[in-house]
């Protein structure tokens, strides 16, 4: 262990160049000395004045190794500024497929031929360009532009008053000091971003933050509840070893190292992310019991079948709860005040805090879930919807919330997961969550009787049973009655489109995901009859610790497509309006969006004591319409041709605003497009449906019969595979950037 974590450090240190080249250089060195030429034109002779070499000497040796890794380092730190300097040119994502330009041309083969080591999980980190803070100029007029089709003249004269007020006088004196946290920050929105949006607010996280991932549509691998949980088990554990062992490719895995054992605690200001460096244990909850279990076994892992058998002792232990255990994960649902109070009260010390260490500082956390749950039975629609409340709330106290995730299993076999948000964004989690569904099904797989495969040594000990003493005085009633209230107002419809999917949209030249995006404006247009402030995540990726930034999806030329839709000139518009989503994204992805500088800005002048009418203003509008895709990264995995069943439906997030939507959206192979919607029932405006999506999908693509122009189209199908915006996104997310380098 030691020993290769060592050399896991050294290669990650050096990176971009690899260790061995030291021996490269130190042979090159020796060579010319032996040579008495130079080729170094003079600098060896200057190194060899102030550390003079004089061969047959005792500390020669010392010396030429010295020299030697002056020399070496000195490249090291030259390579890297090279890459990251390269890493800093972003044209080629806005150049036309089949139109590069000269840079980039040249640009493609540096690139290429600098990064072709094969980077460690983190080494990469190191070479990626710090985010730059834009011009506070651009930011305000990027709002202003995005704001335009929603706002009425006097609004908008209002606004932009309100805007260029501010870009002349507060707004400068705030860039200031940001520019100055860019200086020393890796990020200098990350940090901020995370302990601002997440970790300080103190409303509940379940709905409002934490998401969930979803099974197999059609499929359940095993009917068996405990073989489903051995086998998921066991493939997530296969997943952290490779976290530990540095295996994945380095642009998945973003925070992937507080992945697991990880555990968000609350407090009075705010919470902390908590996270332990040794968990060799899950925690598993079963009607209403807590319980451990070991999952390694004097240094190995425990066969999937062992783990079956060991949640099969759970699933048969009848004893009931303890006083005020079976709804104790309420209090990670509910406020966070009155949870942090609750912790420091009752269960900061004996058994209890001994009970909560065990939850907390476990790998991570699994339900065994009474329920029957999926796409089944005489009502297969309503029964996705009621799957899709049920991973995103449970019964408000069967899942514990704070935990990083929570795997699921039911009683079925059916699994998904719910996700704690301030610790990563979803693309990680979908990274893994693909992961463990191919692992399951096709590595680990299930004997015919639908039990896990492997060994099993008898004499492996009980899981042990959680001990609490939770005085009748430590309520959790009132933190349960809120989240109650916030489940019960949840609205979720999930629905596979199946009409078409990334397969003809691309045949009509256009980005899938622009496509999607443009049609959730329609519906939400024909649904409320306007237009609205739409946020579309988008991560920033090419930056060091990015995380996501928000594309206004909603934009000026999108707007006049929909209002033409029914007329002449509908088709120009609507290339006009899937190039502007395009740039949008692209300008989000490359560090000019608008969100995360103005959030940015705010902060600061919080520090500062100072009010910024515009900033508020900006700041509390309402988001209705939020929407993410979820990437596919790992198609590999899934063999969709021997298994077209085999089709992962994806996750999904509750509504920003009170009365707007949430709708998350994968898109799945050639023919198929996810969606998972939510609103508010308490909300008269909102249902969630699939009926206008549907709807404006197929409108669309009507009004679209394009001819693919010959020749060209495909001429430069590498690039149009890289330089289409949506599978860029895909290649960002699954590092095939990198595969593109390599080319
Ligand atoms: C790019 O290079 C070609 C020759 O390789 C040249 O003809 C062309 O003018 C250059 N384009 C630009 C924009 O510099
Ligand atoms: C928005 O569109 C309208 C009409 O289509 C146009 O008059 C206006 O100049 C556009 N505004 C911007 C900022 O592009
Ligand atoms: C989590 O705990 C395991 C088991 O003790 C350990 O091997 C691993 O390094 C930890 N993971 C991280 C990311 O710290």
């Amino acid at each position: 262990g030691k020993s290769l974590l060592f050399v896991g450090d050294l290669i990650k240190g050096v990176y971009p160049a690899s260790p061995s080249s030291w021996l490269f250089v130190a042979i090159g060195i020796l060579a010319t000395m032996y040579m008495q030429s130079d080729p170094s034109m003079g600098l060896i002779t200057k190194i060899q004045q102030h550390l003079p070499l004089r061969v047959h000497n005792d500390e020669s040796v010392q010396r030429i190794v010295g020299v030697v890794t002056l020399l070496w380092l000195s490249l090291i730190l030259a390579l890297r500024f090279c890459l990251k300097l390269l890493l800093s040119y972003h044209q080629w994502m806005f150049e036309k497929h089949g139109r590069m330009s000269n840079t980039t041309k040249v640009w493609v083969p540096l690139v290429r031929l600098l990064s072709s080591r094969k980077p460690l999980l983190y080494s990469y980190q190191s070479s990626l360009p710090h985010l730059p803070v834009p011009a506070i100029q651009d930011t305000v007029s990027r709002y202003l532009e995005s704001v335009r089709p929603l706002l009425t003249d006097p609004e908008f004269k209002r606004m932009s008053d309100l805007a260029n007020e501010f870009e002349s006088n507060l707004g400068n004196r705030l860039q200031r000091y940001l520019k100055l946290k860019a200086l020393w920050a890796t990020n200098y929105v990350s940090d901020w971003w995370e302990e601002y949006v997440y970790l300080r607010s103190r409303g509940p996280i379940m709905v409002n933050s934490n998401y969930y991932g979803m099974d197999f549509l059609y499929v359940t691998p095993t009917s068996v509840q405990a073989a489903r949980a051995g086998n998921t088990i066991t493939a997530l554990l296969l997943y952290r070893r490779k976290v530990n062992r540095e295996e994945l490719k380095p642009c998945v895995c973003v925070f992937c190292e507080r992945m697991f054992n990880t555990t968000r605690t609350p407090g009075v200001e705010t919470d902390v992310l908590q996270h332990w460096l040794d968990s060799e244990f899950v925690a598993v909850y079963h009607r209403g019991r807590y319980f451990r279990l070991w999952v390694y076994r004097a240094g190995r892992l425990l066969s999937p079948r062992e783990i079956e058998d060991q949640i099969q002792r759970i699933l048969d232990d009848a004893s009931p709860p303890l006083p005020g255990e079976e709804k104790l994960g309420a209090l990670t649902a509910g406020d966070r005040i009155p949870w942090a109070q609750m912790r420091k009260q009752y269960f900061s010390s004996g058994v209890n805090k001994r009970s909560l260490d065990i939850i907390e500082r476990a790998a991570f956390f699994v339900t065994l879930d009474d329920e029957e749950q999926g796409m089944r039975g005489d009502d297969p629609e309503g029964n996705l919807d009621r799957y899709a409340k049920s991973l995103l709330h449970g019964k408000c106290y069967d899942r514990w919330f704070d935990k990083s995730f929570s795997v699921v299993i039911y009683k079925n076999g059916k699994s998904g997961l719910n996700a704690e948000h301030s610790w990563a964004d979803a693309p990680t989690v979908a990274h893994l969550w693909e992961y463990t569904l191919a692992t399951d099904a096709f590595q680990l797989g299930y004997t015919e009787d639908g039990h896990c495969k492997g060994d099993v040594e008898p004499s492996l000990p009980q899981p042990q049973r959680l001990v609490w003493n939770i005085p009748a005085e430590a309520q959790v009633s009132s933190s349960l009655a809120v989240a109650q209230a916030l489940a019960d107002d949840v609205d979720c419809h999930v629905f596979p489109f199946r009409e078409f999917g990334k397969g003809r949209i691309k045949k009509c030249r256009v980005s899938p995901d622009a496509f999607i995006q443009i049609s959730l404006q329609l519906a939400y247009y024909r649904d409320r009859g306007g237009f609205c402030l739409t946020y579309e995540a988008s991560m920033t990726r090419l930056f060091r610790e990015g995380r996501t930034e928000t594309v206004r999806s909603c934009s000026n030329e999108s707007c006049a497509f929909i209002t033409a839709l029914e007329k002449e000139e509908c088709r120009r518009l609507f290339q006009l309006a899937s190039e502007r989503h395009q740039n949008l994204y692209r300008m989000a992805m490359t560090g000019a969006g608008i969100d995360r500088h103005l959030f940015c800005l705010y902060v600061v002048s919080k520090y500062l004591g100072v009010e910024s009418p515009f900033l508020k203003e900006v700041l509390s509008e309402p988001w209705r319409l939020s929407t993410s895709q979820t990437p596919v990264q790992q198609m590999n995995l899934f063999d969709l041709k021997n298994h077209p069943d085999f089709i992962s439906l994806g996750g999904g997030f509750g509504p920003v605003a009170d009365d707007g939507y949430g709708v998350s959206y994968i898109i799945v192979g050639e023919d198929m497009v996810n969606f998972h919607v939510s609103s508010k029932y308490s909300c008269s405006q909102t249902v969630s449906n699939n009926h206008f999506i549907r709807q404006a999908m197929m409108s669309y693509i009507q009004g679209m019969a394009i001819v693919p122009r010959k020749g060209r189209m495909y001429a430069f199908a590498h690039f149009h595979f890289l330089f289409n915006h949506q599978l860029f996104i895909v290649n960002t997310h699954s590092s095939k950037i990198f595969f593109f380098f390599f080319f």
